[in-house]
């Protein structure tokens, strides 16, 4: 697969596009279609083309337009591209959706995070009348931007868009509580505290990556009557996990309810 059209520029888009450039793919292979200026801009600064008419040399269309424009802008490509295989990165709608309204393209669904950007993203693949071999080149695609993983039905697409799609926002909210006290610290170098988050953040995945078991990795930092113990006392009092597991819940209750609504 070759040649990749984003249909719809924005945030995703850009994240997916930057890390494949990254990747080393040719912005030669990378075209887009978007409405808005302001995306129109950051794209033509990563030198990738706008599509302004329909091109046969296109392989995959990448559906990345938000849910409310997603069931009209999956009609303008069945418009403009004979048995297209597109690739939908909306939440929530099913792919039932959009296969009751053409059944002779291939489709899947794909739900990446926004660190694909940088190589390091996540992303879930559900195939619903892909080919097998062409799932595999998608597949492949996505795996240069990150780890892949296959779900077998629509609904595991919606928990992984409300724990991961939706998880380097979670990070950055905790993360706000150290940023306020670190800000003090560093008598408000912000340059500073933000390399000091990003390596605590790193040094976190680090040693997730190589030691693995959660509970051990708390236990090498948490020594008895010490300050990390005091610390996690009271974050367990104030059921921590129970609050954030409920923000993952409503995270994946609103990503099914979206679904309801087209
Ligand atoms: N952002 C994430 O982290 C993330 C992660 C995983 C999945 N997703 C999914 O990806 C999709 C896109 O999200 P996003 O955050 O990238 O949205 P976004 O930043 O709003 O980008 C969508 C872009 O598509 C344009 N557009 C919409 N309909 C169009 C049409 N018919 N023709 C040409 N351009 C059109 C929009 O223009 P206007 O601004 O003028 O509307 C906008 O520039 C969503 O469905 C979301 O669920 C997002």
């Amino acid at each position: 697969m070759k040649n990749i059209l984003f249909f719809g520029g924005g945030n995703i888009a850009q994240a997916l596009i930057s890390g494949l450039l990254l990747n080393g793919m040719s912005n030669k292979n990378i075209f887009f279609v978007d409405r808005n200026p302001l995306n129109q801009k950051k794209l033509n600064n990563l030198k990738v083309k706008s599509l302004k008419k329909s091109n046969s040399d296109i392989d995959i269309v990448i559906l990345s337009v938000k849910p409310k424009d997603a069931i009209q802008a999956y009609k303008e490509i069945l418009n403009n591209y004979k048995n297209p295989k597109i690739v939908s990165l909306v939440a929530g709608i099913k792919s039932s959706t959009y296969i009751k309204l053409d059944n002779k393209s291939e489709f899947m669904r794909a739900m990446p995070n926004t660190a694909s950007k940088y190589g390091q993203g996540i992303t879930a693949l559900y195939n619903s009348s892909f080919k097998k071999s062409n799932f595999k080149k998608v597949s492949s695609i996505f795996s240069k931007l990150g780890t892949v993983i296959e779900v077998d039905n629509d609904s595991k697409i919606d928990t992984f868009t409300g724990v991961i799609g939706s998880g380097p926002a979670y990070f950055f909210q905790t993360l706000k509580s150290f940023e306020k006290k670190l800000m003090r610290l560093c008598n408000q170098d912000e340059k500073i505290v933000r390399e000091i988050i990003a390596n605590l953040m790193k040094g976190v995945g680090s040693s997730i990556e190589k030691d693995g078991d959660l509970d051990n990795l708390i236990k090498a930092v948490a020594s008895k009557k010490g300050t990390t113990e005091a610390g996690l006392k009271s974050l367990k009092s104030n059921n921590l996990n129970q609050i954030f597991e409920k923000g993952l819940n409503a995270a994946i209750k609103r990503s099914k309810e979206i679904s309801n609504e087209f």
